[in-house]
């Protein structure tokens, strides 16, 4: 790809991610994107970056023009034994967000009812039975690291159990959901012996998937794995067990790393101001405005690429066929253009709908999900710890990949047992 504009090549080579301050805080420099170039090329990323609400939701809601296919495929080249690895023993994956109509539609139409407002209330008791377990086990600690004692394993119990995970299989699912999300998304940046570790980890994680499915075809339960083995619809045929085989690995990553990066990114943004946690702490009914201030501020995915399909301006660039974006969430929630104050946490704003889950067909099958955990966690916390605060000396560092916005540990201290 070239581009003649010289200070959209400067943006692009300012644009790093991956370290140092705007691994911190990258919302400065998407701020500076916007006013500057608001779609600008990343030689690095290989991709378009898109930063603007407006140019953003034009993306999303185009998916002739700007295709999903090619959403889960590494940008750059893994080392050699990565290929070996999984011409041996790969299955095409089949998901919805890798996928374009008609496909997709057949998918979406499939999967929705797992997913329905009914069958996700039912799970309410039980996920506020789990966040008060999960605090029981370090109440008396007075300090932990929440987001591997809560805000990671409070969304995975949920949605290990809704998909029929046994309970002792948690952990290597665990594994080989981090792994796998390294493969999509950085794995080419990582060591050698890294990256076959996670080719390892990805088709591993197929074969139990496939053994779940299979298992679920000839003994059906009360899972959301047997359902869609049995879904029927008018117009489309029903799921075969090696699709479903190859939805689950998303639904159990996307089901719970995005939950628990929420989780902890609201309790960073409420403890970095104690007086926002006492103020949840004495109105727990506030905790869903909370979870949607969160969102916006700290969106879980900041971004997910595209494909263009055809030759298309976008932002004041034209772009060929074939071209590769990444359209950035987080930046296109902070555009001042569209929410007032941006940056500012503001849990009384109008409610405007923002971003974090994207929108159009893609849109996040699981997001009443997400907003009930992110609820209850928060309300449970606030209930249980009202003097929760942040671990003196504790900053902020985050996992360095390209498309999450995850907090690598966040250490809080409170006095007396909850
Ligand atoms: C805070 C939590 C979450 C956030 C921020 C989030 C964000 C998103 C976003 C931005 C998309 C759109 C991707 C695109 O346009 O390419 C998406 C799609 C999706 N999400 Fe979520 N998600 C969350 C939780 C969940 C949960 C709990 C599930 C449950 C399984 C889930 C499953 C999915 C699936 C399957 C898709 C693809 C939908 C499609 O392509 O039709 N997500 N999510």
């Amino acid at each position: 790809v070239t581009t003649t504009d010289s200070s959209a090549q400067d943006l692009g080579s300012a644009y790093q991610p991956l370290t140092g301050e705007q691994l911190r805080d990258p919302y400065p420099f998407f701020a500076r994107a916007r006013q500057e170039q608001p779609v600008f090329f990343s030689a690095d990323l290989g991709a378009w970056v898109v930063t603007r609400y407006e140019d953003v939701l034009r993306v999303v809601r185009d998916p002739q023009t700007f295709s999903s296919l090619d959403t889960l495929d590494a940008p750059f080249e893994p080392v050699p034994e990565v290929f070996e690895i999984l011409m041996e023993n790969f299955r095409p994956v089949v998901h919805l967000v890798n996928s374009d109509p008609p496909d997709h539609t057949r998918l979406r139409a499939m999967v929705a009812p797992a997913f329905s407002a009914p069958r996700i209330s039912r799970l309410e008791p039980a996920i506020r039975r789990w966040a008060d377990e999960l605090i029981d086990a370090f109440a008396d600690q007075g300090e932990t690291d929440l987001v591997a004692s809560y805000g990671y394993p409070l969304p995975m119990r949920a949605i290990m159990h809704m998909f029929g995970v046994p309970p002792e299989d948690t952990e290597r699912c665990k594994r080989w959901c981090d792994d796998a999300t390294l493969f999509a998304f950085v794995l080419s940046t990582l060591p050698p012996e890294r990256q076959i570790e996670c080719a390892h980890s990805v088709v591993e994680f197929q074969d139990y998937v496939a053994e779940l499915a299979d298992d679920r075809a000839a003994n059906p339960r009360d899972d959301l794995t047997s359902d869609l083995l049995q879904t029927t619809h008018d117009d489309f045929e029903p799921l075969s067990p090696a699709e479903v085989a190859s939805l689950l690995p998303g639904f159990l990553l996307a089901g719970h790393e995005s939950t628990a990066n929420l989780i902890a990114n609201a309790v960073r943004l409420l403890l970095e101001r104690p007086s926002r946690w006492e103020g949840l702490a004495a109105a727990p009914e506030t905790a869903t405005a909370v979870v949607e201030e969160a969102l916006r501020l700290e969106p879980s995915f900041q971004g997910m690429p595209r494909t263009t399909t055809r030759a298309v301006e976008l932002g004041g660039v034209e772009l060929e066929a074939g071209q590769r974006l990444l359209v950035m969430f987080g930046s296109a929630n902070r555009d001042a253009q569209r929410f007032p104050s941006a940056d500012e946490f503001d849990t009384g704003r109008p409610r405007l709908p923002n971003l974090s889950f994207g929108r159009g067909i893609h849109f996040c099958i699981g997001a009443l999900l997400a907003r009930l955990e992110g609820q209850i966690a928060l309300e449970t916390l606030a209930r249980r710890l009202p003097g929760l605060r942040l671990a003196d000396g504790f900053v902020p560092a985050y996992v360095p990949t390209l498309m999450m916005r995850g907090l690598t540990r966040l250490d809080v201290c409170w006095v007396g047992d909850a």
